[in-house]
């Protein structure tokens, strides 16, 4: 079974590039059943999750063509066939729930299997249901499917009780040819919400305020070729490497970001005693002075990130003081807490909420990636720890993180991958 080994303390120099975004590039693959016609999308990350989709669309007859050196992904569903039965593919990830918008847009049916929960908690889509009953849509969930029918589609307000990243996009996705006039009240404004709103207007259609509280769509009658497209930069992976600097003390430099969407983990960092200041596309990140620590309450965007909270809390366990962390977002996050734990971490859970009191050192282990950011977060704890850490269950990494290993070793960092 593949593993990913770190001996630890090595300190880190030099820079690393950062990948296109998985929670931008995945929404945007999938809207592109909207359109019948030849797409480009560049610099897409060899990612599992990319790997699945572009399985998907080859199974549903489209066309794609990946080039893992370039990163371009050309992409043609004129000939997409309707997804039959039990599709293994759409079981394997749980944001393969985003082809139900398009598809219905498409075929005006759509059957597939319900997406289960995962580690972080139940993954409900009663809001994906309630924007699709919004617009015309009628559903139903039953034997493990999920069923949805255009009844009359129109233009509709949507109130979203939570602003849920994937019922925003599934909604928004849906609502491109709805007539009328589309509002998302409540949506949710991650910039992965606001690039999707970019490649569909790349395309002709007319979405107003994505990224924002509010997002207007105005039914289009269809969409025309865009010119190729570059989702955004991943500012989870970003953060990830901000947060190495802090734990070894370091000083890096971060390509290709944009400071806007770093914010939350930049203010947060900088309480900490971690500093990031923008050179051109270029971010110094300086991790070498003393650390404090912190309280942490994970919220929708702007918020701070939940896909950042097991990082922080490796960067918390090794932090002189006591740091509270609250997890808002998904019921179930804290699977780290026991790996860290094993690794000598000082961690107590009370519900949603983890008191994490900083030791001198942690010391290296076996642990196992709980879910995609808490294997990072084993990464950046085996970076610290005495001794060597190994890391099984790496296929979560791999969902998300494009070859993390070279990208560590390149800063300097022991850590490889073996495969047996
Ligand atoms: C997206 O998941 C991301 N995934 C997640 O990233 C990220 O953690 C999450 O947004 C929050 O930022 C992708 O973009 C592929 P949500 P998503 O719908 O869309 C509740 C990672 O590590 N909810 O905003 O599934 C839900 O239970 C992954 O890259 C409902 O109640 O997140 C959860 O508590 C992990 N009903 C909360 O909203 C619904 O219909 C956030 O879910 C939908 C969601």
């Amino acid at each position: 079974m593949e593993k990913i080994i770190v001996r630890g303390g090595r300190k880190l120099q030099g820079e690393v590039d950062i990948s296109v975004a998985k929670n931008a590039v995945l929404p945007i693959i999938v809207a592109t059943i909207l359109n019948p016609t030849e797409i480009i999308l560049r610099k897409v990350p060899m990612l599992e999750d990319v790997t699945v989709l572009i399985n998907l669309l080859r199974e549903l007859n489209c066309e794609v063509k990946f080039s893992p050196i370039t990163g371009d992904l050309k992409i043609n569903t004129s000939n997409l066939k309707e997804i039959e039965g039990n599709n293994e593919l759409i079981r394997k990830m749980r944001a393969s729930f985003l082809v139900m918008g398009p598809m219905l847009a498409r075929f005006g049916r759509c059957k597939i299997s319900m997406p289960g929960g995962c580690n972080i908690g139940s993954r409900p889509v009663d809001l994906h249901l309630k924007g699709f009953k919004a617009l015309g849509i009628d559903s139903e969930i039953g034997y493990g499917y999920v069923e949805a029918k255009i009844k009359n589609l129109h233009g509709n307000r949507i109130y979203l009780d939570f602003p849920s990243v994937g019922a925003t996009e599934n909604i928004m996705m849906t609502s491109v040819f709805a007539p009328g006039v589309t509002i998302i009240e409540n949506a949710a404004e991650e910039p992965e919400i606001w690039d999707l709103a970019r490649f569909l207007n790349s395309m002709g259609a007319k979405i107003e305020g994505a990224g924002y509280g509010r997002i207007t769509i105005h039914g289009v009658s269809e969409l025309k070729q865009p010119e190729p497209f570059t989702p955004i930069f991943d500012r989870i992976e970003a953060g990830t490497f901000m947060v190495a600097a802090g734990i070894t003390n370091s000083k890096i430099t971060i390509n290709g970001v944009n400071e806007e969407h770093l914010m939350p983990t930049i203010e947060k960092l900088k309480e900490c005693g971690v500093y990031c200041k923008m050179d051109g596309e270029k971010m110094i990140v300086d991790g070498t002075g003393e650390k404090r620590p912190v309280d942490i309450k994970t919220m929708p965007y702007p918020g701070f990130p939940t896909d950042m909270q097991a990082q922080m809390m490796a960067l918390l366990s090794i932090t002189k003081g006591a740091s509270v962390i609250t997890e808002t977002v998904f019921e179930n996050r804290f699977m780290h807490v026991g790996e860290l734990g094993r690794m000598g971490a000082n961690i107590k859970i009370d519900g949603r909420v983890a008191i994490v009191e900083g030791v001198n050192n942690l010391t290296g282990c076996q642990v196992k990636a709980t879910d995609l950011r808490a294997g990072a977060a084993m990464i950046l704890a085996g970076l610290v720890a005495n001794g060597q850490t190994e890391i099984g269950e790496i296929y979560h990494i791999d969902r998300g993180y494009t070859n993390i290993e070279d990208k560590f070793r390149k800063l300097g960092a022991e850590i490889y991958r073996t495969y047996r």
